[in-house]
């Protein structure tokens, strides 16, 4: 009886990790904190929390590449929560590091971190990229000697992703987004989850670098057949090819 009822209970929480993926619910910029949007909390507060990271639905992947729900996350099937723009914008000096505080994240779910930007060419409150191509890559990293950049790296930071703000960005409003990829059922498309997070910030400076071409949208930065999107884990040895444009070093 014992035994039945403590199997019974190694096996839900077994299937509480397998579900339980994972967003960013801390942003930190110096040694200012930035509470995430967080999902299973903030819809029912009243009044709802204001914060700087676009809402989601939950912890749950995107995994149609041609889905808006690729640019901030969303639900399509319920209106796309990650096309809503955020109330509030965070201060940051170009230059500076931002620190991004993941949830709990599945050691299953190996794979590559990316961070992207766009610049709002108007008030970031009210703005939605839609499927323009605006987004520039700022990091990248995926398979290295230290493992794989959502999981081992990640683990290794205490759930703590570090990128630079580009030291020479022109000072303006831009949402920063940030995704990981998790490749354990990338074998074929759709395989591939995707767990994008859109912040708003205002970048202060005195820099004048933006990037001009080579901008991409999302969707579309991405296609089924982009290298990186499917790929299997398991058995392949090669270096993996993190998908998206090259990172943009204008602004270094
Ligand atoms: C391993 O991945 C690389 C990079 O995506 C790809 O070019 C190659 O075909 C893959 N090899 C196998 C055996 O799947």
């Amino acid at each position: 009886m014992f035994t039945a009822i403590a199997s019974l209970l190694t096996l839900s929480l077994y299937l509480l990790s397998v579900n339980a993926h994972g967003y960013v619910q801390d942003v930190q910029i110096g040694s200012t904190h930035y509470t995430g949007y967080l999902p299973y909390q903030d819809p029912y507060m009243n009044p709802q929390p204001q914060r700087i990271i676009r809402k989601i639905p939950g912890n749950g992947p995107i995994t149609d590449v041609k889905s808006i729900d690729m640019q901030c996350n969303g639900n399509t099937a319920g209106g796309s929560p990650g096309t809503s723009p955020a109330p509030l914008v965070a201060k940051v000096a170009a230059g500076s590091d931002v620190k991004l505080t993941w949830t709990t994240w599945p050691e299953s779910h190996k794979g590559p971190a990316l961070t992207y930007m766009a610049r709002a060419p108007s008030d970031i409150t009210k703005w939605n990229p839609g499927t323009s191509a605006v987004w520039f890559k700022v990091a990248e990293a995926g398979k290295t000697s230290a493992g794989w950049a959502a999981t081992d790296v990640l683990y290794a930071n205490n759930h703590v992703y570090t990128f630079k703000i580009p030291p020479k960005l022109k000072p303006g409003q831009y949402i920063i987004r940030h995704e990981l990829i998790a490749l354990h059922e990338s074998f074929g498309y759709p395989g591939s989850q995707f767990y994008p997070s859109c912040i708003q910030v205002e970048v202060t400076g005195s820099g004048t670098a933006l990037p001009t071409s080579g901008l991409v949208s999302f969707p579309g930065a991405y296609t089924q057949s982009s290298p990186g999107i499917v790929y299997n884990i398991y058995t392949n040895t090669s270096a993996y090819p993190i998908p998206g444009p090259a990172v943009w070093k204008g602004g270094n």
